[in-house]
């Protein structure tokens, strides 16, 4: 069994065919599907797709790209978000320092009030970087806890940023279809998590993996990426797939 913990399933042409989608997740064991927001309106659109579909569980929370616009007030909606029983983290939140830096104070008052939140809530946090892991990685160390859990997704920090977050417990990274790609630079990154701090993910509709690079991905392609970990790592697939599970089940559904 897989799940997806970062499938962007809110998009018009997504949604307009959601019931393939999810089909063709399932036939390829997917199981459940984490949709991360990125602000209040992709929260509200989450939450009714969470309603309307068994599969689809919600993070909700305010991406660093979208920040710009976002306001204190917005937080009290958030909270409301958070009540639903099938939001299961605070999410996407964190840094981007690659598109837009002039909203780099906004960005980190939204990180660590977002990561107050969940910390209140029991709940994990998604953690999105770009060009800006270590600085999110400092901010998580020192809000730490023991109690604060959570993911980086999509994780393209340097093996430095990556021992700081195994000295986390609780803390998980996860890998895209990118590292499908012939010229992906960081195997020996990938060799260097541990199975127990693994992640699934494919950040649909970004980052399709090879054979399907350039076109829209989907939850069904993860089994792509996981074969491709599971070469790295020289693990049998089935069995590194079961390990995984157990982590998102561990970090995401508390069994
Ligand atoms: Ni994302």
């Amino acid at each position: 069994m897989i799940i997806d913990t970062h499938a962007h399933l809110y998009y018009d042409d997504i949604v307009s065919e959601m019931d393939k989608v999810l089909e063709r997740a399932a036939e390829s064991g997917i199981s459940r599907i984490i949709v991360p927001a990125v602000d209040i309106q992709t929260s509200v659109k989450i939450i009714s797709l969470c309603d309307k579909y068994e599969m689809l569980y919600g993070a909700v929370g305010f991406h660093p790209g979208d920040i710009k616009d976002t306001e204190s007030g917005d937080i009290k909606l958030l909270e409301e978000f958070l009540q639903h029983p099938k939001v299961v983290a605070v999410g996407e939140i964190g840094l981007d320092y690659y598109w837009d830096v002039s909203y780099k104070d906004k960005q980190i008052y939204f990180f660590k009030e977002q990561i107050e939140i969940a910390k209140d809530k029991n709940l994990p946090v998604i953690v999105h970087t770009r060009n800006s892991t270590k600085e999110a990685v400092e901010i998580i160390t020192e809000k730490y806890d023991g109690n604060l859990k959570g993911q980086f997704h999509c994780f393209s920090g340097t093996s430095e940023d990556l021992d700081e977050i195994l000295k986390l417990e609780n803390f998980f990274v996860s890998f895209c279809g990118n590292v499908t790609f012939k010229k992906y630079k960081d195997i020996n990154i990938i060799e260097n998590v541990p199975v127990n701090k693994l992640l699934s993910e494919t950040d649909t509709p970004y980052l399709s993996p090879e054979p399907f690079r350039g076109k829209r991905n989907e939850p069904a392609y993860i089994k792509y990426t996981l074969k491709k970990i599971s070469e790295i790592k020289n693990i049998e697939c089935g069995k590194l797939e079961t390990a995984i599970y157990r982590n998102v089940m561990n970090l995401f559904f508390t069994i």
